[in-house]
């Protein structure tokens, strides 16, 4: 009997402890073939409610926003189109997206990370140079073209450059439905409310007048 029990703990410790490292995987499994999401619905939970299968069609599973190149004319000359479950409902529960990222010659989409997801970019077009930072500080970067691949770990602070002179593409897969975006620069200069002047003072080792002046950049454009 007591053979029996200490086996039934070890069984039940060993389930745990398997569902506790698959909620840190990624995104969580689904438990049903479909949960498209209803934007709408004001019930808040882990990802969104299920549309009501009835209302389920193609277009839910659709999107043609990746198919253009977007406009680059602003400051960064860069212009991520996401394709998550906010534009493809039908993504809700499944755990992967796409975006489409436009690149000016030299524009840059800035450093920044991906809370919830790994990303894997795809070069459409052009020539860049993109890289990430370990949690040593050690910076990991290669020049990709056309047709090549590069790998973003999640949740790593990473950038990517347009190396040419003439726009370039990339297509990026995410383990996520929803990978959430710090770009760290405005996430530190441009929140709201600001972060303390103090605080960042120290941080960058500056005087709060040029905390003030760099903030002032990211004035509302
Ligand atoms: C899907 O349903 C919506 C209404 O919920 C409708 O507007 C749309 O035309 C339908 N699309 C397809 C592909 O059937």
């Amino acid at each position: 009997m007591a053979a029996t029990g200490a086996c039934i703990f070890a069984t039940l410790l060993s389930l745990l402890i398997l569902h506790i490292s698959g909620s840190w995987a990624a995104d969580p499994d689904m438990l049903q073939d479909i949960c498209v999401a209803d934007l709408a619905s004001p019930v808040k939970l882990n990802g969104y409610a299920c549309k009501e299968s009835s209302k389920v069609n193609a277009s839910d599973f659709f999107f043609a926003g990746l198919a253009t190149a977007g406009a680059t004319n602003n400051s960064m000359g860069s212009l991520v189109t996401a394709a998550n479950v906010q534009k493809v409902p039908g993504l809700n529960t499944l755990g992967v997206s796409l975006s489409r990222i436009d690149y000016a010659p030299g524009g840059i989409n800035p450093p920044h990370t991906h809370p919830r997801a790994t990303e894997m970019v795809f070069v459409l077009e052009g020539t860049l140079n993109v890289g990430f930072i370990t949690t040593a500080n050690v910076v990991i970067s290669k020049t990709i073209t056309k047709g090549e691949v590069f790998v973003f770990p999640r949740g790593l602070v990473h950038y990517q450059q347009n190396a040419g002179d003439s726009p370039a593409a990339v297509i990026a897969a995410f383990n996520s439905q929803l990978p959430g975006t710090q770009s760290i620069a405005a996430t530190l200069f441009a929140s709201s409310p600001p972060v303390p002047d103090s605080v960042l003072a120290k941080a960058f080792h500056i005087g709060t007048g040029q905390v003030e002046k760099i903030r002032g950049r990211f004035a509302p454009s």
